[in-house]
C-alpha cells in the first residue's frame, strides 16, 4: 500500500511534477512570451500548470496573462503573506506566481521562512503537473542555483541570431554541461527574418553546443519575427489564443507537444519533494 509519510521520507511522492525552464543569455529575446504560451497550451490539454515568473528585469507574465498580481514571493518572505495570497489563478487555467525578486535573492532568504514556504508550496504543487520557470539572464548566482538547474526536466534555451545572444546563451549551456546537468534541451532561435538564414545559424549553433559544450540537443526550433507577437502583447491575450495559426504560435505549439511527449515517455530522475525544494534553494 502506498504510504505518503514513507514516500515523503524517501523523498518521493507518486505525483511527478515536471519542471520546465525557459532561459537565455540575453534579455528581450522572447523568453516570457514562450514561457507564458507553453503554460497556456499545457493548461488547455487539461494539465495543472504554475507559471513562475522569476524575472524582475521585466516581469511581464502578468501582462501576458492579463492579471495583475498584487503580491509576489517577496511579500511572502518580507510581509508574511500566505501562499494563497501570492499564487494567482488566470482565466487561461494557468496559476501565476511572480517572484518580485531575482531567484538569486530568494536563495538567500532566511531558511526559517523557506521552510514555511516549502511546507505550503509542497501542498500546492502536489496538484500541479507542470511548473514553468521564466528566468532572468544573470548567471552570477549559477552555483547557488545549481540545485534548481539539476531538477529541470526540459530546458528551453532561447536566443536570437545575434552573435552576442548566441555567445551568452552558449555560456549558460556550457556551465550546465560542465556541472553534469543534462535535461532535455530545446534550442529556439527567435525573431528570425526568414527561415532559411535562421536555419543556417541554428545548425551552426547546435553543432557548437554539441561539439564544444557537450550538450545533447533534443530539438531545434525557429520562430520568425512576426507582428502577431507584439499585437498579442498589446492586447494582453496570449499569442496562442490571439493568433493561433501564426508561425511563432505554431512553433510554441510544437515545443509544447514535444514536452507532453517526453512526459509520456519518461519518469524524471528526481522525486517530487526534491524538485520542490530545489526551486527555492532549500538544501538537505
Ligand atoms: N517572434 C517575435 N516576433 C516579433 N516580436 C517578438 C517576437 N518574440 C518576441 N517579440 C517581442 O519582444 C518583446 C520581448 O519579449 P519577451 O518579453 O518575451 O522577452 P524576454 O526574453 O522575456 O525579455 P526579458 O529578458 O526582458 O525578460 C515582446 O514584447 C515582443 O513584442
Ligand atoms: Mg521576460
Amino acid at each position: 500500500m502506498f504510504d505518503q509519510a514513507q514516500a515523503l521520507r524517501n523523498n518521493t511522492l507518486t505525483n511527478d511534477v515536471r519542471i520546465i525552464m525557459v532561459t537565455s543569455g540575453k534579455g528581450g529575446v522572447g523568453k516570457s512570451i514562450i514561457a507564458a504560451n507553453i503554460a497556456v497550451l499545457l493548461a488547455k490539454t487539461g494539465k495543472s500548470v504554475l507559471l513562475f515568473d522569476a524575472d524582475v528585469g521585466f516581469a511581464n507574465s502578468d501582462i501576458l496573462l492579463g492579471v495583475t498580481p498584487k503580491n509576489t514571493l517577496k511579500d511572502f518572505f518580507l510581509n508574511k503573506k500566505d501562499l494563497r495570497d501570492i499564487v494567482y489563478p488566470t482565466k487561461y487555467g494557468v496559476w501565476l506566481l511572480s517572484s518580485g525578486a531575482d531567484v538569486q535573492d530568494i536563495v538567500v532568504f532566511k531558511s526559517e521562512s523557506k521552510n514555511r514556504l516549502f511546507g505550503d508550496f509542497l501542498r500546492f504543487a502536489q496538484s500541479m503537473d507542470y511548473i514553468i520557470i521564466d528566468t532572468g539572464t544573470s548567471m552570477s548566482y549559477f552555483d547557488e542555483l545549481r540545485g534548481l538547474y539539476e531538477v529541470i526536466d526540459s530546458l528551453i534555451l532561447v536566443t536570437t541570431g545575434e552573435p552576442t545572444a548566441l555567445m551568452n546563451t552558449y555560456t549558460i549551456a556550457k556551465l550546465m554541461a560542465m556541472r553534469g546537468i543534462t535535461p532535455e534541451v530545446h534550442v529556439v532561435v527567435n525573431m528570425a527574418k526568414n527561415i532559411r538564414s535562421a536555419r543556417r545559424i541554428l545548425e551552426r549553433f547546435v553543432m557548437v553546443l554539441e561539439r564544444f559544450a557537450g550538450i545533447d540537443v533534443t530539438e531545434q526550433h525557429i520562430m520568425i519575427f512576426d507582428n502577431s507577437v507584439k499585437n498579442s502583447v498589446v492586447n494582453q491575450i496570449p499569442l496562442v489564443e490571439h493568433s493561433a495559426r501564426s508561425q511563432p504560435s505554431l512553433c510554441i505549439r510544437r515545443i509544447t507537444n514535444m514536452i507532453l511527449k517526453s512526459e509520456e515517455l519518461g519518469v524524471g530522475k528526481f522525486g517530487f519533494v526534491e524538485k520542490i525544494k530545489s526551486i527555492f534553494g532549500i538544501g538537505g
